[in-house]
């Protein structure tokens, strides 16, 4: 076992965990809330939210450390690799400034109007919204992540 395979293994375990996770709550979790009630939900989504940001933060740390392994950036850069993965970057900045609002805005937003009694379903609209927005990016990163390292 290498380094490099342990990185992309690692990298990829992140990823699984992170998308896979956020494909449960966006589908399953969502939708049971919409029908049996919204206040088991938010415990849910405090839980989901430790093992999101352990997983973003693996995959970003074992992103960085595939990058040293891409080789001299000329190569890089003449077989497409260095502009797959800027345009990568910015996608997973994205995405990571939306799970970050969902997570830290959203959820304790909807905490809030279930403690007070108050409609939850602004705060429930809105995650599902960001969780669409997060999971395209994540079909459009995977793809990207495939072609760095095959470039
Ligand atoms: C700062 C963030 C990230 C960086 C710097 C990064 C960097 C990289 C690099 C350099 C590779 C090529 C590895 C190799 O060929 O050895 C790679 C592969 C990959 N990445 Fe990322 N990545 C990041 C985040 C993500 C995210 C958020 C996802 C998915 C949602 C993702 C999905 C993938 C996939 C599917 C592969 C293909 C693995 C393979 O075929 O070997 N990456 N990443």
């Amino acid at each position: 076992m290498t380094p490099s395979l342990v990185s992309v293994w690692l990298h990829l375990l992140g990823v699984v965990t992170w998308i896979g996770g956020l494909m449960y709550q966006a589908h399953v979790l969502g939708p049971a809330a919409r029908r049996d009630g919204v206040a088991p939900l938010v415990e849910m989504l405090r839980r989901a939210r430790r093992v999101t940001w352990a997983a973003v933060a693996l995959v970003v740390l074992t992103g960085f450390y595939n990058v040293t392994l891409l080789g001299p950036l000329d190569r890089a850069l003449q077989s497409g690799a260095a502009l797959l993965l800027a345009l990568k970057f910015m996608l997973v900045l994205a995405a990571v400034a939306v799970a970050g609002q969902r997570d830290f805005a959203q959820v304790p937003r909807l905490a809030r109007a279930v403690a007070a009694g108050d409609d939850p379903r602004p705060a429930l609209s809105a995650i599902a919204w960001m969780d669409r927005v997060v999971l395209l990016l994540a079909v459009v990163i995977i793809y990207l992540g495939l072609a760095v390292s095959r470039a």
